[in-house]
């Protein structure tokens, strides 16, 4: 790799050893992905940071990383941790977990990465404008980011993401790069349009393809569809970037008519549906995967305004960040007669698993997850069916 003078003596540890650390493993990823030289980032958003995920292995990597005084250079977000920090107790979290999650939460600090927490920091402290390169950790942001906004970041993992906030740089190959933004497949989408159906479009996509740049005709996606596709089909297959006609910003760069055409409509759709649903029954509906946003709970509010829970024995969580759920104190209120409205934590990186069982969700991401990260049966729904269970 073509290093410049600045970087090899970062690399050569001239410029302390949190930097030269750093410096090491962007190196040695550029160098498994062939790229050329390292290109400046103008933000970074981290993974890893649920004590539940990284466990006492990750807390002690953030501990030396803090000591060998380590810090970002660049504006830097954080994904959601295992809690609420003030209502972990609603969420039946040990003192224990609570306690190192906290650790956790001040490490990241002390590197001066923001801790609002969230997995949309797009709708908050950290918002790519079209053609930034940025280092970009948690699949469904990173995805948005990409597509929808025309940002340009790799599918990266929590400590590359660290390192690249550190450096200011990332190594510069995959998405970074022109040729390997454009569209591999056409997809011809029939869906409904309601948020719910781009959930299971963005799992039937992922289950149709894997990996690849998709490119959708026959949706117009807004905010909220484009971030609960982006994370159906990061969670479903590994897509990390895709192009939708006459809605986002690099559509209109590509001739399609030579790639394959796969059609998405009511069979894929319940084919995604039927492997997402494994129960009927749960203890928990969890919505906001992604974090819910400003109109998400808008229209929940005005959904369940004038309703009483009456089935007691299903608890409701909402998830979002502190940042949106500040924004709209009045719809935050309504939720919460049904369920606490929990800040910079989600569903998925919370220690739910021993505590219940079977979870409902409206969100695809969640139901790949739930099974797998959390030992839950799902139940996978649109909101409005969801809280039939409870109302
Ligand atoms: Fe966000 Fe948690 Fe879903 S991090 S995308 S709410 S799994």
């Amino acid at each position: 790799m073509d290093l410049t003078r600045e970087e090899e003596s970062i690399f050569n540890g001239e410029q302390g050893e949190g930097a030269q650390k750093a410096m090491e493993l962007v190196v040695a990823l550029g160098k498994i992905y062939e790229a050329q030289d390292l290109i400046d980032i103008t933000s970074a958003h981290l993974s890893g940071a649920s004590y539940k995920t990284i466990g006492d292995g990750g807390l002690k990597y953030l501990d030396d990383m803090v000591k060998s005084g380590a810090k970002v250079s660049v504006p830097s977000t954080l994904n959601p941790v295992g809690m609420d920090r003030e209502r972990w107790k609603e969420m039946h979290i040990t003192p224990q977990f609570a306690e190192k999650q906290l650790k956790i939460i001040d490490l990241y600090g002390k590197m001066g990465i923001k801790t609002t927490c969230s997995c949309t920091p797009y709708m908050g402290d950290n918002v790519p404008s079209f053609g930034d390169h940025v280092a970009w950790a948690e699949s469904s942001a990173l995805s948005f980011v990409n597509s929808y906004i025309g940002a340009r970041t790799n599918r990266e993992g929590g400590p590359g993401a660290l390192a690249a906030a550190i450096l200011g740089k990332t190594a510069n190959y995959g998405l970074h790069l022109d040729e390997n933004r454009k569209p591999t497949v056409v997809i011809d989408a029939d869906i409904d349009g309601s948020v719910f159906s781009y959930s299971m479009l963005g799992q039937a996509v992922g289950m149709a393809i894997g990996g690849g740049v998709p490119y959708f005709r026959g949706i117009k996606p807004v905010v909220e569809d484009a971030k609960t596709l982006s994370a159906a089909m990061a969670a479903a297959g590994s897509v990390a970037l895709y192009h939708v006609e006459g809605v986002t910003p690099e559509a209109g760069n590509f001739d399609v008519s030579d790639l394959d055409v796969i059609h998405i409509g009511k069979k894929e759709l319940q084919e995604a549906y039927d492997k997402l649903n494994t129960t009927d029954d749960v203890q928990l509906i969890a919505l906001g995967c992604p974090h819910l946003s400003v109109k998400e709970i808008h229209d929940i509010a005005m959904f369940l305004k004038g309703k009483k829970k009456r089935n007691k024995d299903v608890e409701v969580w909402f998830c979002t960040s502190s940042i949106i759920r500040d924004q709209c104190p009045e719809d935050v209120r309504i939720l919460e007669e049904f369920g606490p409205v929990l800040a910079d934590t989600c569903m998925v990186v919370a220690p739910i698993e021993g505590i219940f069982q079977r979870t409902g969700t409206n969100s695809a991401k969640a139901g790949n997850y739930l099974p797998t990260l959390c030992s839950q049966k799902a139940m996978c729904r649109d909101i409005t069916k969801l809280m039939d269970v409870i109302l």
